[in-house]
């Protein structure tokens, strides 16, 4: 085929109105898509940070090596957010029952004032010490082998009960009859995990059953050949994106084909943001495998996410722009004007405040 136009049907030889809906189907997309990175923050992005790092992508998809699910999601850090792609670390701090109230009675305990700042972060740093030993009580466990035996009553290392007090037990640790030290793991995961993952807790969390041994055991502990996303999670989300998405970027993707723009840029624009999803959703799959492999692919994700942004936002620009004569291209750009304002706005008014907030929240 020659590259030249004069024959070829273009979009702008639309009738007004029905190129009015395809610029108004346009920019919702683009709305849809900063939405989608809205959503994109809450579940993968680190407190106070606007997007995903490659290591978060990794972390997620991932996993570390060796390590089960549950004990990524204990050790993982605590600001990642509380679902299971990022961690499950502050239900032993921040999300434990009663919290603010076990601060302060540490502060009392400790002669310390808990209305005054420092008072606090002493009190909190002090308890922050304690509901360690029940993390690492738990690790402990899991290298052991995660016996069912040793569930209520396993034997701890020195490590952990050297660091305890004098004249010191708790419903987790305590002396056996031989005088040894144990700590309840069954305790530990009841009160700090159980009590949103049972059945008829409500919500997403209690479709997950930790008071269930076997549960536990067999979809948690074991380490996988990857500790990152459970595949059920992975598998949902792969097909939503895959059917939902490509319709989107099919359509986006068509509409830029009838541009006036030269065949080698729609050639290539065209189907790109298409492609690059493809790609996009192997590398989650891909990042499953062991290291190094798996850990690149995973890194691999922040890379092609962008790049289906920018795609699409390509898409979206050039078309628009393509489908009006002078008038409306000034439209369109009083458009970009009054959305770049917008947004200016909300960040300042909303999202740069929230973002404080969550630093603040998770204490950075
Ligand atoms: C305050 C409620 C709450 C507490 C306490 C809690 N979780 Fe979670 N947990 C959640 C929520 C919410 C999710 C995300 C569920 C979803 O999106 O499917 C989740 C997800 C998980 C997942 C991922 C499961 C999957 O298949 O997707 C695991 C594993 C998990 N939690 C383990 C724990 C452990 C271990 C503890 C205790 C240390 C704990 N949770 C404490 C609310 C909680």
């Amino acid at each position: 085929m020659s590259n030249d136009d004069h024959d070829r049907w273009l979009l702008c030889h639309l009738p007004l109105v029905a190129r009015v809906v395809v610029a108004v189907f346009l920019i919702s997309v683009g709305i849809g898509y900063f939405s989608a990175l809205v959503q994109l923050h809450f579940q993968h992005a680190k407190a106070g940070e606007v997007l995903p790092s490659p290591e978060d992508a990794v972390h997620a998809y991932h996993g570390v090596d060796g390590m089960s699910v549950l004990e990524r999601l204990i050790v993982a850090d605590e600001t990642l957010p509380f679902n299971g792609a990022g961690s499950m670390r502050a239900a032993f701090t921040t999300r434990s029952a009663g919290w603010r109230r076990y601060v302060r009675n540490k502060a009392k305990a400790l002669n310390l004032d808990p209305s005054d700042p420092d008072g606090w972060r002493q009190a909190e740093a002090a308890l922050r010490k304690e509901r360690e030993w029940e993390i690492d009580a738990i690790r402990a466990w899991i290298h052991a082998g995660a016996s069912k035996d040793t569930y209520s009553e396993f034997p701890l290392p020195k490590e952990i009960y050297g660091q305890f007090p004098e004249s010191f037990s708790s419903d987790f640790f305590f002396k056996n009859d031989k005088d040894e030290w144990v700590g309840s793991i069954i305790n530990i995961i009841d009160t700090r995990c159980v009590r949103c993952h049972s059945e008829g807790k409500g919500g997403a969390a209690a479709e997950i059953h930790l008071d269930k041994f076997e549960v536990l055991k067999e979809d948690y502990l074991i380490p996988a050949s990857s500790g990152g996303m459970p595949l059920r999670k992975l598998a949902q989300s792969s097909h939503v994106h895959l059917l939902g998405f490509s319709m989107l970027y099919g359509l986006t993707g068509l509409v830029f084909a009838f541009t006036s723009y030269p065949l080698l840029l729609r050639l290539i624009l065209a189907p790109f943001t298409l492609i690059v999803q493809i790609i996009d959703i192997s590398c989650w799959w891909l990042a499953r495998l062991p290291e190094p492999t798996g850990p690149l692919f995973g890194k691999t994700i922040a890379l092609t996410g962008m790049l289906v942004g920018a795609s699409l936002g390509g898409q979206i620009l050039l078309t628009l722009f393509d489908m009006f004569g002078k008038k409306g291209k000034m439209v369109l750009v009083g458009l970009l004007v009054l959305a770049a304002l917008i947004f200016g706005i909300l960040y300042v008014t909303v999202i740069g405040p929230h973002l404080e907030w969550e630093r603040t929240a998770a204490g950075l």
